[in-house]
C-alpha cells in the first residue's frame, strides 16, 4: 500500500476543530458558546475538564503548522468558532476574530496546505442558544449570515467547505442524551434540531452558490456514518440493526439524498409526539441544494441487538422507542474509548454510499483511534516519541480499504486523520488522545508519534 496507489490529486489531510484545541475562549472578543457553558457546569466533563485553554493552538498555530508542513499533508480541516467572528451569533463582528482566521489561512497557504473550513463543529454562540439554538427555525437564517460572512471573508482563499459535522451528535447527543452541550434531554427538541441543522445545511449550500467565490468552491456535510450489523442470525435482532441504520445513518442520508426521511424512523418519532417540524418543501429544497461531495466521518461499526424488556429504561437504551442496545462482540479489538476496530466497516460503508446515494464523490473527513499511548521511545531524529504502533496499524488498515473500496467504484478523493494533536474530546475530556502529535498540556510541549513519523514516511514515497 502506497500513496501512489491511489490518484495524485487525492487530498491527504489532518483533521481538527475550534474548542477542542483553540483555548483562548476570552480573547480577543470572543463571545461564548454552548460548550463555555456545558463545561463549566460541575459534573458534565471528565474531572471538570474544559476547552478554556486546550491546546493553546490560539496561540501556538504557527508551530502547530510547522508540524503539519513536516507531515507533508496536502490539506488541513479546521472549524470557525462562529462566536470568534459574530461574539453573540448574529449581529455584531469581530474582526480580531476575521483576523485570527485571516493569519491561520494565510499561515496554511504559505506553507503549500489547502485549508479546509467546517463551519459548525458543535460550537454554537450562547446567544443563540439563549433564543431556543437550533431547535428554533430562525437559526437557519443565522446560519446563513454567518456562512455568508465566511464565505466574504475567507472565500478569496478557501475552496473547501464542510457546512456541518456530524448532525447526529449535535442533535442526539446533545438535545437528547444530553451529553453535550446544551446538554438537553428531550426528544422532540432532538429531532427538530437535527430537521434545522439539516435545512441550514443546505441554505449555507445555497449562499455559497450565490456568492461571488461560489465557483470555484467544493461544499459538503459531514456524517458520522457507522455500518449497522444484527448481534445474530434472529429476525428480531435483523429488524433492530435496521433500525439502527435508519436512525444512525438515513436520517441523515435521506434528507440530502432522496428528499424524505427514512418512514420507520419518523413513525417511532411521531409515536411519541416528536416528528420533525418539517413544512412543505423542506425535504426537496435539502435535496435540490446539491453538494460537491459527502464528508464522512468512519470510526466503527454497530453490532445491534434487540433490548430485553428489562433494559429498556437502561442507561444503554437512547429511548423506548428504540428497542436495541449495541454490544460489543467478545475477542475484538477496541480502542481506549471501547470502540471496536473494524477497518472493514469503512469500505463497507463506501460501498453503500455507491449504491444508495447515487455514487456520490466522498471525502473521508476523519478517521482516527484513542489509544493509550504510555509507552515513549528515543528517536535519534524526532527526539522523544510515543509508540503508538496500535495507531500506526489502525491508519494503514484504514488506507488499505480506502483504496479497496476505490477499486470497486466509489470515488473517495480526501482523507483526514483524525485529529493532528491530541485535544479537548468534549466530555470525555484530555484523557483519550486521539492525536499524531502528543501535546503534553502543562508545557503545550509537542511529541511525534510513531504514527505522524509513518504518515510523513507515507506520504513522501
Ligand atoms: C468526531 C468529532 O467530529 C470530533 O470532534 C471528535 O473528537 C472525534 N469524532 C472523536 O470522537
Amino acid at each position: 500500500m502506497q500513496r501512489s496507489d491511489l490518484s495524485e490529486k487525492f487530498l491527504w489531510g489532518a483533521a481538527t476543530a475550534s474548542y477542542q484545541i483553540e483555548g483562548a475562549v476570552k480573547e480577543d472578543g470572543r463571545g461564548p458558546s454552548i460548550w463555555d457553558t456545558f463545561s463549566h457546569i460541575p459534573g458534565k466533563t471528565a474531572n471538570g475538564e474544559t476547552g478554556d485553554i486546550a491546546c493553546d493552538h490560539y496561540h501556538l498555530y504557527k508551530n502547530d503548522f510547522e508540524l503539519l508542513k513536516r507531515l507533508g499533508v496536502n490539506t488541513y480541516r479546521f472549524s470557525l468558532a462562529w462566536s470568534r467572528i459574530m461574539p453573540q451569533g448574529y449581529g455584531a463582528v469581530n474582526e480580531a476574530g476575521i483576523d485570527f482566521y485571516n493569519r491561520v489561512i494565510d499561515c496554511l497557504l504559505e506553507k503549500g496546505i489547502e485549508p479546509a473550513v467546517t463551519l459548525y463543529h458543535w460550537d454554537l454562540p450562547q446567544g443563540l442558544q439563549d433564543f431556543g439554538g437550533w431547535a428554533n427555525r430562525d437559526i437557519v437564517e443565522r446560519f446563513a449570515e454567518y456562512a455568508e460572512l465566511a464565505y466574504k471573508r475567507f472565500g478569496d482563499r478557501v475552496h473547501h467547505w464542510f457546512t456541518h459535522n456530524e448532525p447526529w451528535v449535535a442533535s442526539f447527543a446533545g438535545n437528547l442524551q444530553g451529553r453535550h452541550a446544551p446538554g438537553i434531554k428531550n426528544i422532540a427538541v432532538a429531532t427538530a434540531v437535527s430537521h434545522h441543522l439539516l435545512l441550514s445545511h443546505a441554505r449555507a449550500v445555497e449562499v455559497l452558490r450565490n456568492s461571488p467565490h461560489g465557483k470555484d468552491a467544493h461544499v459538503g456535510a459531514v456524517l458520522n456514518l457507522y455500518p449497522c450489523v444484527p448481534a445474530s442470525d434472529s429476525e428480531d435482532d435483523a429488524a433492530c440493526a435496521r433500525l439502527a441504520d435508519s436512525f444512525q445513518n438515513r436520517w441523515f442520508l435521506d434528507p440530502l439524498y432522496k428528499a424524505s426521511y427514512p418512514s420507520d424512523m419518523y413513525e417511532k418519532f411521531e409515536s411519541v409526539y416528536a416528528a420533525p417540524p418539517v413544512q412543505q418543501n423542506d425535504l426537496s429544497y435539502i435535496t435540490a441544494q446539491k453538494t460537491d461531495f459527502l464528508g464522512v466521518n468512519y470510526y466503527f461499526r454497530k453490532v445491534i441487538r434487540k433490548a430485553r424488556a428489562d433494559e429498556l429504561s437502561g442507561p444503554d437504551v437512547l429511548h423506548p422507542v428504540l428497542p436495541y442496545v449495541e454490544t460489543k462482540p467478545a475477542g475484538a479489538p477496541y480502542t481506549a474509548i471501547g470502540w471496536e476496530v473494524w477497518p472493514e466497516g469503512l469500505k463497507d460503508l463506501l460501498i453503500r454510499i455507491r449504491d444508495d446515494c447515487g455514487n456520490p464523490p466522498v471525502q473521508i473527513t476523519e478517521n482516527g483511534a484513542a489509544f493509550e499511548d504510555a509507552k515513549m521511545t528515543a528517536d535519534p531524529v524526532y527526539g522523544e516519541t510515543v509508540a503508538d504502533d496500535d495507531r500506526v496499524d489502525f491508519i494503514k488498515n484504514h488506507i488499505q480499504n480506502i483504496s479497496e473500496a476505490i477499486d470497486a467504484g466509489c470515488r473517495v478523493h480526501a482523507y483526514y486523520v483524525w485529529s493532528l494533536l491530541d485535544n479537548y474530546e468534549w466530555a470525555r475530556g484530555y484523557s483519550n488522545k486521539f492525536g499524531l502529535f502528543k501535546v503534553d498540556y502543562k508545557t503545550q510541549q509537542r511529541y511525534w508519534k510513531k504514527s505522524g513519523i509513518w504518515y510523513k514516511n507515507f506520504l513522501e514515497n
